[in-house]
């Protein structure tokens, strides 16, 4: 794929290849090594507006940073427009460059809220939450899905409102909500947003490799694309997809992602908060059944990191 710098709004990001919110794993450690590997622009998980609104402790963690991510991308969910307008002008979000609305998580907690996913079915809502959170002045992305079911895809005609409501770029996950993360990717739809709509569009969905990258690309005609497994899995994906050969190795940056959870946390809570990222670390590795077990077991994010470590030296990984 041709790798690019992008522009969104007044936020110039330094390539197109973007690590994805994914709620329980896209925390500050994991963005940092992403952005490490190459990756473009990292974002927040989701982080509720209601949840920012009223009860702000509960959700500040997940707003944490570091200083060297030096554009910060925030991804908030919400249906309530005024709570939407507040929380992105809020001192909550003062040190984020961009905000990302979630316009496509499935889940029955949030979907039977009427937030994520369940915009697609009031596009008129979702303008007015677009507006809404444009009028803090920030760079503004909106993060959706084909459709709520395959014989209602709504891609164009969703792409079309959301740049009208202000939108800054678009990222199309091309899969309807009832098929979760499964099954196919339906390119033809993340091409009609793109030739619907002048902003950036990027692709989302499926890749595990460059080649993944590279046929998104081509099939779509998108402006970059957005990785979610597979960085868990393997966050040099980022460095294979852009073609680059860097100077560290996954062991590397699994050293340093336990050593700033490690800081951050502690070396038994770190432990805790660590075992579900180092289970996609384990993926396809040998003995992996009884390395999770291990590591399940551990109170120790030190002793984790070792034995990810040792095994993925040894693995061909
Ligand atoms: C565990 C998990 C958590 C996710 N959390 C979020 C989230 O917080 N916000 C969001 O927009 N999408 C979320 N997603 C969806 C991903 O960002 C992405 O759209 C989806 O996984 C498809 O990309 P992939 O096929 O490359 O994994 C999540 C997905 C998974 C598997």
């Amino acid at each position: 794929m041709i790798i690019n710098p992008l522009k969104i709004g007044g936020v110039t990001v330094k390539n197109n290849v973007f690590f994805a919110p994914l709620a329980g794993f896209s925390d500050a450690s994991m963005r940092k090594i992403c952005l490490k590997a190459g990756a473009g622009l990292a974002f927040t998980e989701m982080v509720s507006g209601k949840g920012l609104k009223y009860t702000p402790s509960a959700s500040s963690e997940l707003l944490f940073s570091y200083d060297d991510e030096t554009v910060k991308a925030v991804q908030i969910f919400g249906s309530d427009v005024s709570v939407m307008k507040w929380v992105a002008s809020s001192e909550h979000l003062k040190n984020f460059d961009i905000i990302d609305i979630n316009m496509g998580c499935p889940v029955p907690k949030i979907y039977n809220n009427g937030e994520g996913s369940a915009l697609l079915n009031d596009l008129d809502l979702a303008s007015k939450i677009i507006k809404a959170v444009k009028s803090s002045g920030k760079a503004v992305t909106v993060k959706f899905r084909t459709g709520v079911t395959e014989n209602k895809l709504v891609t164009r005609d969703f792409a079309v409102m959301c740049e009208q409501s202000g939108a800054d770029l678009i990222t199309v996950h091309g899969r309807t909500r009832n098929a979760y993360y499964q099954g196919e990717v339906n390119y033809t739809e993340i091409e009609s947003a793109k030739n619907a709509v002048s902003i950036p569009v990027i692709a989302n969905g499926g890749i595990f490799s460059k080649r993944d990258a590279d046929v998104l690309m081509d099939r779509t005609g998108a402006d970059g694309v957005m990785v979610a497994r597979g960085a868990l899995e393997n966050p040099m994906i980022f460095s294979d997809i852009l073609g680059i050969k860097p100077n560290f190795t996954i062991v590397d940056l699994i050293k340093e992602q336990t050593s700033l959870i490690k800081e951050r946390y502690g070396n038994s809570r770190g432990a805790v908060i660590f075992r579900k990222q180092a289970s996609y670390y384990l993926k396809g590795v040998k003995g992996s059944k009884r390395l999770k077990e291990l590591i399940f077991a551990s109170t120790s994010i030190d002793e984790v990191c070792s034995i990810l470590t040792s095994a993925l030296s040894k693995s061909s990984f």
